[in-house]
């Protein structure tokens, strides 16, 4: 899948494959560049997916009747982008992407309204290779493992708690068993956990606590700053 914004800012998505052989086009993770050119035989697309250049079309052998614009490359069945996030669907005939979406919105809204800068996405990732059904990675939102599971991150946490009071700043996770979180079913097999956190004036956000308390109302600042939440939507984002 290619995913591109052209030079008016609008957003394509179009398979990774040229038209003509079907080679690869681009195996860069992100760049900038106004055409794709395929690395076989050298056909050229712009941004938009449409084949703008046929190499060797004028000398070659090609029949009257060749037109490059019969081979743009193949376009996504559906392409919506909500708050910053691009979704797709490989067929066209899916529901409108609110309609998919239902009431995950107001958890995407809570993730990209935590900041008046927007949403910084940092470099790195990380590859998880399995032989399972990958749908199933997915289906991960609840809190009854992290006792069992994170026992690392609790681990850390309570040795950050016992340094000299004031350096070092940590979640008391003592209490967290005592505070109320929860599972929501979204419905498309979306999902959201949530839970609320000890000491939430520790955490980094905290310290604006007045943007979110401006824009909205305390409620919803403190759903913004004091509470800890994982947004799935199914089957392969993470929030
Ligand atoms: S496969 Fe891309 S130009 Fe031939």
């Amino acid at each position: 899948m290619l995913v591109t914004r052209d030079a008016d800012g609008e957003i394509h998505a179009v398979i990774n494959a040229c038209s003509h052989r079907g080679a690869q086009l681009t195996v860069t993770k992100r760049g900038n560049k106004p055409t794709f050119m395929c690395p076989y035989h050298g056909w050229v697309y712009d941004a938009a997916g449409t084949c703008v250049d046929v190499n060797d079309h004028a000398s070659g052998n090609y029949p009257e009747y060749f037109n490059k614009l019969d081979h743009n490359l193949r376009k996504l069945g559906q392409v919506g982008v909500y708050r910053g996030f691009i979704f797709g669907s490989i067929v066209e005939d899916v529901e409108p992407l609110e309609t998919w979406m239902g009431d995950s919105t107001v958890f995407i809204d809570m993730f990209v309204d935590q900041s008046p800068d927007g949403l910084e996405v940092l470099k790195g990732g990380v590859h998880y290779t399995t032989t399972s059904n990958w749908k199933l990675q997915l289906e991960n939102p609840d809190g009854y493992h992290f006792f069992p599971v994170h026992t690392g991150y609790i681990a850390l946490a309570n040795r950050r708690d016992d340094a000299p009071k004031g350096t070092l700043k940590t979640i008391d996770v003592s209490q967290m068993q005592e505070l109320p979180g929860a599972v929501y079913d979204l419905g498309h097999g979306h999902g959201t956990a949530w839970a609320w956190m000890p000491n939430g004036e520790e955490r980094p956000l905290a310290k604006s606590r007045e943007f979110p308390e401006e824009q909205f109302d305390k409620d919803r600042a403190n759903w913004l700053i004091d509470c800890v939440r994982f947004q799935l939507m199914f089957p392969n984002l993470w929030l």
